[in-house]
């Protein structure tokens, strides 16, 4: 798919896999659309953690109520605050929020399916322990990747009448 309007509307978060693996050209491309996200001065504040390790998987699992999702992933992207390259901790966050979103656009154009898991963050030092992680580093989320079942979901959207204002706040598009 090469189109981004349509690869941003027909995205569904997928938490459901097959058994079948994924290759690591493809890991790398959804890396590499992580790391062109933007950041404010271009700070770059982020960390990701790959983790194809089936015994990592499974540890990580069993600390989020969506063990069954998670278990089930091929391969997981954590995501990490670097709180040394920090300048703006709204701005950071929001610029980890834009490599998430970049991830996962990648992650549909390329046939396979996620789901963005911030439940865990309930459980973030015990994850932080697992992945072994320094004191700079704060998890920001963790992407749970696979070959999707196949079914149809659906998800919807506040209509942009209720959230867009033209000229000032109140007044219609
Ligand atoms: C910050 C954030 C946290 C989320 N956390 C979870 C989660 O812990 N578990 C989950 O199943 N989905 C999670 N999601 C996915 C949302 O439930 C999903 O994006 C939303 O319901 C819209 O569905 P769609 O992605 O299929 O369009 C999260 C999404 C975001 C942006």
């Amino acid at each position: 798919m090469s189109n981004v309007l349509d690869c941003i509307v027909d995205r569904r978060s997928i938490r459901e896999y097959k058994d079948d693996e994924i290759d690591n050209n493809r890991l790398y491309s959804i890396l590499e659309a992580g790391r062109w996200a933007p950041s404010g001065l271009n700070n770059q504040p982020w960390h990701f953690i790959l983790i194809d390790d089936q015994n990592q998987i499974s540890r990580l699992s069993k600390l989020t109520k969506y063990r069954e999702t998670m278990e089930m992933s091929k391969a997981l992207i954590a995501i990490f605050l670097d709180k040394n390259e920090s300048y703006n901790r709204t701005k950071d966050i929001q610029a980890i929020g834009a490599a998430c979103q970049n991830m996962l656009l990648a992650i549909h154009s390329l046939d396979l399916g996620a789901v963005w898991n911030g439940e865990i963050l309930n459980q973030k030092q015990e994850a932080e322990k697992v992945l072994n992680t320094p004191d700079n580093l704060e998890l920001m989320a963790v992407i749970c990747i696979g070959k999707p079942i196949e079914k149809e979901r659906k998800s919807d959207r506040k209509p942009l009448s209720e959230i867009v204002h033209k000229n000032k706040y109140g007044q219609e598009i």
